[in-house]
């Protein structure tokens, strides 16, 4: 183990990074959403039962290879395949994917940050018009909200791990779930919340197809941060003392809570707002539920406890988001950053500024693609219409990446590295791993059944993405 590289001061402070990395925008509206239109109890069911028999072996593997390797994903998967090269690729598109994601989610983040200042300064009203969302993002105001958002990044990162990703986490975190009860809190006591929490846990397993179950499982990939190498780089910071195993049960058991406990706050406010409200047609997209319905929703409660308490309400709802949102981009962009200061041996701050000017540039490129230049709006035509360029990035490496991802890990780890040598890390910190079933249901769902649904997913995204077709008849 290197002497000199950096290490969490405690498993809290990993867990607490790892699950500020995993919850993110997606968990507070997208989740909720999507459980209510698919099934409702149902899917939270089969959700969970994806995230503890498919998405737990792979987290734990993620873990095991970064604190094997103690490097950034190139590295390690270069270290651990004694530099063989068709690895090395591997890793490249486990360095090159966080790259990309921080483009398209800084661009999500810096809007997030401008409907916040906004309800913060008194301008909720402005947010809940029509058309606003639209005007916003083509305003040059979102270059300065760029700016305020990167600074904090930044200095978040720039302190390194204890002193920056850690401590960020242990405030941000706490801060977050506070924010989130006392907002369940609050919206259960309007009226019609029951339809709401009704639609969101009552199961209706008619509604489970192919396409719900296939949604299902890439959202609990995505969600628990999968296929980012962003794990593979945090555990890097971890020491053979840790356990493995129990925190990557807790960083699971974090985020899927704060999941479902979103759907209590989000679903009840809707049913209220709206008691007709049809869940098929809240729409599918997290951004267009935060920007576009949410504001009309919170100016709403003005009725309830004015302008004020609605701004104020606003105000709590866009800095739970932000912090959801803050803490996964920060944990996105430390692969690269990793990777620049172990491939490339140089400081934390010079890595920062590389990327501050390549991410930058490209986060710029996709802010400006909603319409302020044209070629960039209308930047490339596939699956039978123009995309954008933030379009393209999203759907390469957000929607399309991933599962690959992951299903090359799932193969280095069994297959290369060797089930023995993940047995043996993850046993380390973790007493009674060896020989529990625990270790062969991991080894073996990792070397068979895993990476097969991974590959189907994969094949599936990219003819129905690309080419209009879906293997999977759905
Ligand atoms: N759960 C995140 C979300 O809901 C998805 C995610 C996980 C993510 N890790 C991330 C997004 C890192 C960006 C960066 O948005």
């Amino acid at each position: 183990m290197s002497a000199n590289r950096e290490h969490f001061s405690s498993r809290l402070g990993f867990i607490l990074a790892a699950a500020g990395s995993a919850v993110g925008i997606g968990n507070l509206v997208g989740f909720p959403v999507s459980a209510t239109k698919n099934g409702g109890g149902a899917f939270l069911i089969v959700y969970a039962l994806f995230v503890a028999f498919i998405c737990l072996p792979v987290m734990m593997a993620e873990m095991a290879l970064g604190r094997k390797a103690q490097k950034d994903p190139y590295g390690a998967y270069k270290t651990l395949s004694n530099s063989d090269k068709k690895w090395s690729i591997a890793g490249f598109l486990a360095v090159l994917t966080p790259f990309m994601i921080v483009v398209f989610y800084m661009v999500i983040t810096v809007w997030i940050f401008g409907f916040l200042a906004q309800a913060v300064t008194g301008n909720l009203d402005l947010l809940a018009s029509a058309g606003y969302f639209g005007v916003f993002i083509n305003d040059k105001s979102v270059f300065i909200y760029m700016i305020v958002v990167a600074a904090i990044v930044n200095l978040i990162l720039v302190g390194g791990v204890k002193e920056g990703i850690e401590k960020a986490a242990k405030f941000l975190m706490p801060a977050l779930f506070i924010m989130l009860v006392a907002l369940v809190a609050y919206v259960l006591t309007l009226d019609n919340a029951m339809a709401g929490v009704r639609y969101y846990l009552v199961p209706d397993f008619s509604k489970m197809n192919a396409s719900v179950l296939n949604g299902a499982l890439s959202q609990a990939f995505f969600s628990l941060s999968l296929g980012m190498g962003i794990l593979i780089t945090y555990a890097s910071y971890l020491s053979n003392k840790d356990d493995i195993v129990g925190s990557s049960k807790m960083v699971a058991i974090m985020d899927s809570l704060v999941a479902f406990i979103a759907g209590l706050m989000v679903l009840p406010a809707i049913f209220s707002f709206n008691p007709n409200t049809d869940p098929k047609e809240l729409s599918d997209s997290s951004v267009s539920m935060i920007f576009d319905y949410l504001p009309k929703l919170l100016l709403a409660l003005q009725d309830d406890i004015g302008y004020v308490g609605a701004s104020i309400v606003a105000s709590l709802f866009f800095l739970l988001v932000f912090f959801a949102a803050i803490t996964s981009l920060v944990s996105i962009v430390e692969v690269p950053t990793a990777a620049l200061m172990d491939e490339k041996c140089i400081s934390r701050k010079k890595a920062l500024i590389v990327l501050a000017l390549t991410t930058g540039l490209l986060t710029i490129l996709s802010t400006m693609s909603f319409g302020m230049i044209d070629w960039l709006t209308s930047f490339i035509n596939y699956g039978g219409g123009s995309k954008s360029f933030f379009d393209l990035v999203y759907d390469v490496f957000y929607d399309t990446i991933l599962p690959l991802n992951g299903l090359l890990l799932c193969l280095f780890v069994t297959y290369r590295w060797k089930k023995s040598g993940l047995s043996e890390e993850l046993a380390q910190g973790s007493e009674g791993y060896l020989g529990s079933a625990m270790e062969k249901y991991v080894n073996f769902s990792l070397s068979t059944f895993i990476p097969l649904i991974l590959a189907v997913i994969f094949i599936n995204t990219v003819t129905t993405k690309y080419f209009a077709f879906s293997i999977l008849g759905i």
